[in-house]
């Protein structure tokens, strides 16, 4: 070893954006992309803890942020199961970062937001999502889609392609 081993490694500024995912929403990419920037890296954190009404296996929904954020070399795309804190703490993840449509969003964020720092000391930072997409929600589009509706602007490209293709089924 020579002389540049004692200097020490700087430390990766990392935050994570958990969420469902199924599907991301342009609301999502939106947070997203504005967060990245502010940070070395980002963790897209796709939770797949059982829920009932599912449409996208998490592996599709992982190919779908990977496809959608592409062209954004700091954003990475993980599946997390279990507790987000866990997963941060594994991923060496001090921050978690929240978009917050509207004030309703705001009472349960808080809340996790809270819960999550008591648990393992792993801190919340909100950003407002642009107001274009306040009325935007993962399950609208699902509903929306199975309808028949038009989801085209609400969701990136590789979702869109996604849906079309199970309407046509
Ligand atoms: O997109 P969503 O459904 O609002 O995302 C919610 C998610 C997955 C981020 C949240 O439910 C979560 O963190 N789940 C993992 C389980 C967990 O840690 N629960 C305790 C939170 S205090």
């Amino acid at each position: 070893p020579g002389a540049w081993s004692s200097t020490p490694t700087p430390r990766v500024r990392r935050a994570a954006c958990p969420g469902s995912f199924d599907p991301a929403t342009n609301g999502h990419l939106d947070v997203i992309r504005r967060v990245s920037p502010l940070f070395d890296e980002i963790v897209v954190a796709i939770g797949v803890n059982q829920s009932k009404n599912r449409m996208f296996e998490p592996d599709e929904r992982l190919e779908m942020i990977r496809e959608a954020t592409a062209d954004l070399p700091n954003v990475k795309v993980d599946v997390f199961k279990g507790l987000i804190v866990d997963f941060c703490r594994v991923n060496d993840i001090p921050v978690i970062v929240k978009g917050l449509r509207m004030v309703s969003d705001f009472d349960y964020e808080l809340q996790m937001g809270q819960m999550n720092h008591s648990l393992a000391g792993v801190e919340t930072l909100f950003i407002p999502t642009n107001p274009i997409y306040s009325f935007l929600s993962s399950s609208l589009v699902k509903e929306i889609a199975a309808f028949g509706g038009d989801v085209s602007g609400m969701v990136p490209e590789p979702v869109l392609r996604r849906l079309q293709q199970r309407q046509k089924r």
